[in-house]
């Protein structure tokens, strides 16, 4: 009886409109609960498990279809061949004991065949519509195989180019990263996640993963609650209210307890604050891994300070499937807990509309490839290249004879990056191919067979190969494998011989632009002299070849600009332009350089700054930083008022000029200081930016707003406000530099 009200609950919402709306609320709550009224304590645990297999299987282990037949599952990742999807399903929702549906899901990070560029160069796009159409393409591809879960978009701030997972990141803004964290949400997720092109988002890792001490992975991170709340926190934020289904907890452990295991900041922060309703799933075994940091003594207690942390779904290891049953009976979890883990997991899949539409449509054209999809791939390359350096060389007319070179310039898998377990390199466009199919003036020189080719055997035939060259172009960078989960460098260098080839190179005296594919930014300081433009396209995706192709000809312009702080030295990080003031800040006019010092100088700190004194104090290109193919000027800065009220807007109006000879796009970024805080507050904060286009010689004004909520922050005692007193801002088009104007903030 009690199932047959369910089934008719369920009826009703499959025919209700698709957004979460109050009515669609209480009927899935009422659903919900009917449904847990059927099941046992085992079938309950067998939500909460997350069962991992090998996307490559061959067969389907009759074992785990038992499991499943005895509803011991709760999703499952990876599992990429359809027909295994369809029998899965098919055993859960009609051999089950409560028929309920599996999730099916997979790291679609950026991109599932279609592979867009690495999340931190879909960043230096700093677009919305780039973000947000790359998660789109990669839910309508995977949601035709039966994927209607990503553990996606990650959303760690990282402010050490050292971190190889930099390269999944949005960079090292909060603003930025949740700007670009709702709309990947809001990509994955489609307009209603019942779609059935739509999958749901996961936003992760759970926090402060990015802050790994030395940029080593998994390591520990010391994150305190200011810095928790003003920096880590705001992307999760901004991912949650665009309604990400599901979060992920981190490795890490945050001032000495593992995210996973972290009651505060699952239950205070999560669900009490934040007010997330979907579930929480954990990181691959870091239920298990609570036993290695030191945190519990044996599996069955990992399971006992995970759920009572209240984290909702166990990935891989299989501590709640081993231990929950008697953790209940011992009293030391209760069962209104374990329900509340169901009801949360249960929620998603009605809204996923899984109990209405359990299988995906066979019908449906998988639309991998489609020429839409890669079209966008293209124009996220395009918008994602960063353009460092330009000694007026870029773009190069058709008719120059260019020497093309380099481990990259030919590197199918590698252009892609790191997290593409499903794009085939086999459709990857590289710079060779897209050389050859425009029809340029050029010849191919492999010089080094991969980026970590030491070997030198080459360099000679090489010089003597680019002498008939006009220009140089070459394409260095790092392999997708050298950045990603677990792939942490402490030299950021470009590895290999290539800097020595770019040496000898420039012995030639021809032009070298250098293009560089990587996961992080690359210290070039050993070479920035020796080169004359510096193109980054980070890893740049399926399209990444012709994007390259079309802006080093000047069909189109790179329009990305840097989403974190381009270092000098892997000795400076971590580096980040929101840093604060110090007691005693470097400037130019009291920078001590190491050779400035006499020797025998007597040791004295006197004059002394924050800086190092090899390096000094900026980073080689500052946040926000990105040339064009034109110039720019700003002028005329004015703001509505010098003194606002709390609940005002300030409004700020700038005039932008194109100074150069053709058409080009500048990204205008307003910058914020809150001089005097009862916490010190950092020396810049973004705090909005707009795009624009501009013909040869044309100016536009353009109005920004900031509210005084946009001058809130968390302080030590938890209190978020905003606070009376002065603040500086600036519009420009970086974070060193940009026209300054000043505010007061009154109380009435
Ligand atoms: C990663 C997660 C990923 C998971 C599943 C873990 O190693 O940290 O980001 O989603 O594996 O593949």
């Amino acid at each position: 009886m009690k199932y047959y009200l369910a089934f008719i609950v369920l009826v009703f919402i499959g025919c209700s409109e698709t957004k979460v709306s109050k009515t669609e609320d209480n009927t899935t709550e009422q659903f919900i609960d009917s449904l847990l009224t059927t099941m046992s304590i085992d079938t309950k645990i067998g939500q909460t498990n997350l069962r991992g297999t090998s996307s490559r299987a061959k067969t389907l282990s009759e074992e785990l279809k038992e499991d499943v037949r005895q509803g011991n599952v709760g999703a499952l990742l990876n599992v990429m061949n359809v027909e295994f999807v369809d029998e899965l399903q098919r055993i859960a929702v009609e051999e089950s004991p409560n028929k309920i549906p599996l999730i099916f899901g997979r790291d679609i990070i950026h991109g599932f065949k279609t592979i867009f560029p690495i999340p931190l160069g879909l960043a230096a796009s700093w677009d919305t519509a780039t973000a947000k159409a790359s998660s789109r393409v990669a839910a309508i591809e995977s949601s035709s195989v039966g994927i209607r879960w990503t553990f996606a978009p990650m959303l760690d701030i990282a402010r050490d180019s050292r971190w190889g997972r930099i390269a999944e990141s949005p960079g090292e803004d909060p603003y930025l990263a949740s700007v670009l964290g709702k709309a990947y949400v809001q990509g994955f997720q489609g307009d209603s996640l019942n779609d059935p092109t739509s999958i749901a988002a996961c936003a992760k890792h759970y926090i402060g993963y990015g802050a790994a001490i030395g940029g080593r992975d998994y390591n520990t991170t010391i994150i305190s609650e200011p810095i928790l709340r003003n920096v880590y926190l705001p992307p999760f934020k901004a991912a949650l209210d665009a309604g990400a289904a599901t979060v992920m907890t981190a490795f890490n452990e945050i001032n000495g307890i593992p995210a996973t295991g972290n009651e505060y900041l699952l239950k205070d922060v999560l669900r009490d604050e934040l007010k997330f309703d979907g579930f929480v799933v954990s990181d691959w075994d870091s239920v298990v891994e609570m036993i290695t940091h030191g945190f519990a003594k044996d599996e069955k207690q990992a399971a006992e300070l995970a759920a009572n942390a209240g984290m909702d779904m166990e990935m891989t290891s299989k501590a709640y499937e081993h231990h929950l049953k008697e953790l209940i009976k011992e009293g030391k979890i209760t069962e209104h807990e374990l329900d509340e883990f169901v009801k949360n997991i249960l929620r998603i899949k009605l809204r996923l509309g899984l109990f209405k539409t359990p299988y995906r449509d066979k019908n449906r054209d998988t639309n991998f490839y489609a020429k839409e999809h890669l079209a966008e791939a293209k124009e996220a390359a395009i918008k994602s290249a960063v353009l460092l350096k330009n000694k007026n060389i870029l773009p190069l007319s058709t008719s120059t004879k260019v020497a093309l070179i380099g481990p990259l310039a030919d590197a199918p898998l590698d252009q892609l990056g790191t997290w593409i377990f499903d794009g085939e390199k086999e459709h990857t466009i590289t710079p060779l191919d897209a050389f050859k199919t425009a029809d340029i003036n050029f010849k191919y020189i492999p010089a080094l067979t991969h980026s970590r080719d030491k070997s030198k055997k080459q360099f000679k035939k090489v010089i003597n190969d680019v002498k008939g060259a006009d220009v140089i172009v070459f394409v260095a960078g790092e392999e997708a494998i050298l950045s990603g989960e677990a792939h942490s460098r402490a030299n950021i260098d470009l590895p290999g011989a290539q800097e020595d080839l770019i040496k000898e190179l420039a012995k030639t005296g021809k032009p070298i632009v250098l293009v560089i594919m990587a996961g992080r930014p690359i210290t070039i300081t050993n070479i920035i002299d020796d080169v004359d433009t510096v193109l980054m396209s980070w890893h740049p995706g399926t399209m990444g070849g012709e994007a390259l192709q079309e802006i080093i000809f000047g069909i189109r312009e790179p329009e990305g600009r840097l989403p974190v702080s381009w270092p000098k030295a892997a000795g400076q990080l971590p580096y980040f332009y929101n840093h604060k003031n110090t007691g005693r800040p470097a400037s130019k006019e009291n920078y001590t350089a190491m050779d400035d010092i006499p020797v025998g100088a007597w040791q004295s700190s006197l004059g002394n700054k924050s800086h190092y004194l090899d390096v000094g104090y900026t980073p080689h290109f500052p946040f926000g930083f990105g040339l064009g193919y034109t110039d720019f000027t700003y002028d005329n800065l004015q703001i509505s008022k010098d003194t606002i009220g709390f609940n005002e807007d300030l409004v700020m109006k700038v005039s932008i000029k194109n100074t150069g000879k053709r058409a080009g796009k500048e990204i205008v970024q307003l910058y914020l200081q809150d001089i005097v805080g009862s916490i010190t507050r950092p020396i810049r904060e973004l705090k909005g930016f707009q795009h624009v286009s501009l013909k040869a010689g044309e100016t536009k004004e353009l109005t920004f707003k900031i509210s005084s909520e946009q001058l809130e922050f968390t302080n030590h005692k938890i209190i978020r406000a905003a606070e009376e007193g002065d603040f500086n801002i600036w519009i420009g088009p970086n974070a060193a530099s940009g026209l300054k104007k000043s505010f007061y903030l009154k109380k009435k």
